[in-house]
C-alpha cells in the first residue's frame, strides 16, 4: 500500500498504477474506519484493479458549532485497517493541501435535495460534500466512486452532481453496516455515553417496525412519520431532529408511498446526532 499525503505525489503514483487501462474504485471517508467503511473498500476491491481510500476530515462541511475539532482521528489504526482491507493507494492530504490559501470555488447542488432533512439544520453541509468530492474525484479520476446509504442523501446530492456536472464516474451506493444490535455503524457512535449507547438500538428498531408497517400494506405517509415519531419519543432523552418520507432520488416528500422510497430520522441523543434510514420499494 502506498501512503500518500500530497496531490503530486497522488497523480504519479496513479499513473504508474494505472497504466494499460487498468480501474479505479475510490472510497473517500473522514478516517476513524469501521466496518461500514470497509464494506466500501471490500466491495471496491471486488470490482476494480486499484483501490484509492481518501482520508480527510473535511473542514468545509462543518458547521461553525459543529464537532469539526472533536471529530475522532487515529490514522495509524486506519492505515493497518486500509492495508489488511486491500487497498493500494491511502491519500491522508492536510487541509492546507485541499484548500490552500486564497481557495473561494465551492460546488453548491442547489434546491430542495440539499434543503431538506439534514440541509435544514446543517445549511452549509453539502456544499462542503459537494466541493470535497468532486475535488478528490478530479484528482483520483475513478472509473467507480463508493458511498454508503447509511448518508442517503449524500449519495442523492452526489449522483445530482454526477449527473449535472458530467463526472465519468459511476455511483456504488452500498448497504448500511450495522452493529449486532441494529445501531447503523458511524465514527460519531464514540461520542455515546454508555446510557445513550444502551438506547441508540432503538432508533433503528424504530425504522425495522416502519418497514414492516410497510410491508403489510400501510402507503400513508403521515402513519408511517407518525408510528416513528411516537416510537422514538419514547426514548428516554431523544430529541427529533426529522422524520422524513421521501423519494429516493429527488428526497422531495411523499404524502403517499410510491415507488423506491427513503424513510429517514435524524435524532439527537444528549449531544449526539445520529442518522438512520431505510430504503422501501413499493
Ligand atoms: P464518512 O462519514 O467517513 O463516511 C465515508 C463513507 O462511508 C460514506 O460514503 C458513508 O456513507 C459510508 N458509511 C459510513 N457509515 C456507514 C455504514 N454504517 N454502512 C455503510 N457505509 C457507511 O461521508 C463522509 O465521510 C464524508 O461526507 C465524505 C464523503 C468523505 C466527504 O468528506
Amino acid at each position: 500500500m502506498q501512503i500518500v499525503q500530497t496531490i503530486a505525489q497522488l497523480r504519479a503514483e496513479l499513473k504508474t498504477m494505472r497504466a494499460g487501462g487498468k480501474t479505479v474504485g475510490f472510497v473517500p471517508t473522514m478516517g476513524y474506519l469501521h466496518d461500514g467503511h470497509l464494506s466500501l473498500v471490500q466491495k471496491a476491491r471486488q470490482e476494480n484493479d486499484i483501490v484509492v481510500v481518501s482520508v480527510f476530515v473535511n473542514p468545509t462541511q462543518f458547521g461553525p458549532n459543529e464537532d469539526l475539532d472533536a471529530y475522532p482521528r487515529d490514522a495509524e489504526r486506519d492505515l493497518s485497517l486500509l492495508r489488511a482491507g486491500g487497498t493500494d493507494i491511502a491519500f491522508f492530504p492536510a487541509v492546507d493541501e485541499l484548500y490552500p490559501p486564497g481557495f473561494t470555488t465551492y460546488i453548491t447542488v442547489e434546491g430542495p435535495m440539499t434543503q431538506t432533512l439534514c440541509g435544514r439544520s446543517r445549511p452549509t453541509h453539502f456544499r462542503g460534500v459537494a466541493t470535497v468530492v468532486s475535488k478528490l474525484f478530479n484528482m483520483v479520476g475513478p472509473d467507480r466512486a463508493y458511498f454508503g446509504q447509511k448518508d442517503a442523501q449524500q449519495v442523492a446530492v452526489i449522483e445530482q452532481m454526477v449527473r449535472d456536472l458530467n463526472f465519468d464516474i459511476e455511483i456504488v451506493a452500498c448497504p448500511t453496516v450495522r452493529e449486532p444490535d441494529g445501531l447503523a455503524m458511524s465514527s460519531r457512535n464514540t461520542y455515546l455515553s454508555q446510557t445513550h449507547r444502551a438506547q441508540a438500538p432503538l432508533i433503528s428498531q424504530a425504522l425495522f417496525g416502519a418497514r414492516d408497517l410497510v410491508e403489510k400494506g400501510e402507503r400513508h405517509s403521515a402513519v408511517v412519520v407518525d408510528y416513528l415519531k411516537t416510537n422514538i419519543q419514547r426514548i428516554d432523552g431523544a430529541e427529533i431532529d426529522y422524520v422524513s418520507i421521501a423519494d429516493s432520488r429527488s428526497l422531495s416528500d411523499l404524502d403517499i408511498l410510491k415507488g423506491d422510497v427513503l424513510i429517514a430520522v435524524a435524532v439527537k441523543l444528549g449531544r449526539t446526532r445520529l442518522i438512520d434510514n431505510i430504503r422501501i420499494k413499493v
